[in-house]
């Protein structure tokens, strides 16, 4: 029997192209999506589909009672490490409060699988690179620290097998969808915005960082890498609950990526060195180490192929979806 999945946020980035591969993989997922900041139009046809918000505990609790998911992969939330710091009430409510409610609805309802999705951000400034799962998590916004409180919280819960995933930075595109943030505030799409000539130029946020050249270090992972690593999750979350890093292990500076997009472009990309970016480490770079090990994900796409995807989408669909 296809297992049942629960996805809060599957009409956002990550989830949708995990719905994607769920679907294509004989699962049958459900999303429950506000449509606040998701779009719809990434939902595959044929997948039951309700707008609700996670809020709504009785929009929850009923499509829980109803639909019986096996397991719920939980990636509603803010995202934006910028906004979270002049925005933090709205972090704490959403990611942290937001994802208790989820939990409560689930275990009252004899549901005690869960995959979350965690990020990068719940370390902040690392003390070393790569970083390993068991680092100090010093969160330096209010994003990151909202989804390390969940995490926290998800130690508690007796009777709860879950599985969080710390991303890196997420890129890319597949099955004909893409990243479409409204507004955008992301590196790459950024970049390639400016490249069909959207706005004037790509901001580089600080060029003072202790790097190699000055600007920030991020790990940029597909995003159709991730949606593997959810579905190796699933057969995980059977057995146990784990934390694991999800990146490629291999840094890339803000001036990489934009000389790497220009590369797939084809032509030059305009830039304009600005004050560094509150609440920005200067470096991020994932050890994979353990969930290479223990569920035998490795990240199949680099730098350039997850930009070349990312440009096949944005040119197909200049305006978003
Ligand atoms: N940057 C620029 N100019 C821009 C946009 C970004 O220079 O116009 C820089 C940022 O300062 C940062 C890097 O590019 O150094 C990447 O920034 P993004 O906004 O693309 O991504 P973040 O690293 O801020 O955050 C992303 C996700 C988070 C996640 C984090 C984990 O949005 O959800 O990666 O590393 F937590």
């Amino acid at each position: 029997m296809a297992k049942r999945i629960l996805v809060t946020g599957g009409a956002g980035y990550i989830g949708s192209h995990t719905v994607h591969m769920l679907q294509k993989k004989g699962y049958r997922p459900f999303v429950y999506d506000s449509l606040e900041r998701g779009n719809y139009r990434s939902v595959p046809k044929g997948v039951p589909f309700l707008i609700a918000d996670l809020a709504n505990t009785s929009a929850l609790e009923s499509t829980i009672k109803q639909y019986k998911p096996d397991a719920v992969m939980h990636f509603a939330g803010y995202i934006e490490a910028g906004e979270s710091m002049s925005e933090w009430k709205k972090y704490y409510e959403n990611n942290t409060i937001n994802g208790i409610k989820l939990v409560k609805a689930m275990l009252k309802n004899g549901v005690n699988k869960l995959i979350f999705s965690s990020t990068a951000a719940v370390y902040g400034e690392p003390y070393e690179t790569p970083i390993t799962e068991d680092a100090e998590k010093e969160p330096t916004n209010h994003y990151g620290m909202s989804k390390l409180i969940f995490e926290n919280y998800l130690n508690s819960c007796d009777g709860l097998n879950s599985i969080c995933l710390r991303y890196f930075n997420a890129a890319g595109a597949g099955y004909g969808i893409g990243e479409n943030h409204e507004p955008e505030t992301h590196l790459i799409p950024l970049a390639l915005k400016t490249a069909l000539g959207q706005q004037d130029e790509i901001k580089i946020f600080g060029d003072d960082y202790d790097t190699p050249d000055g600007t920030c270090v991020r790990d940029y992972v597909h995003v159709l890498d991730l949606a593997e690593a959810h579905i190796l999750a699933l057969d995980a979350v059977e057995k146990k609950s784990e934390k694991y890093n999800l990146g490629t292990g291999k840094g890339n500076s803000v001036l990489e990526v934009i000389e790497t997009a220009e590369k797939v472009v084809g032509k030059r990309i305009p830039k304009k060195f600005c004050e560094r970016r509150e609440g920005d480490p200067a470096v991020l770079v994932a050890s994979h180490d353990k969930i290479r090990k223990e569920l035998g994900w490795e990240p199949k796409r680099n730098l350039k192929e997850t930009i070349r995807s990312a440009w096949e989408w944005h040119t197909k669909n200049p305006k978003g979806f």
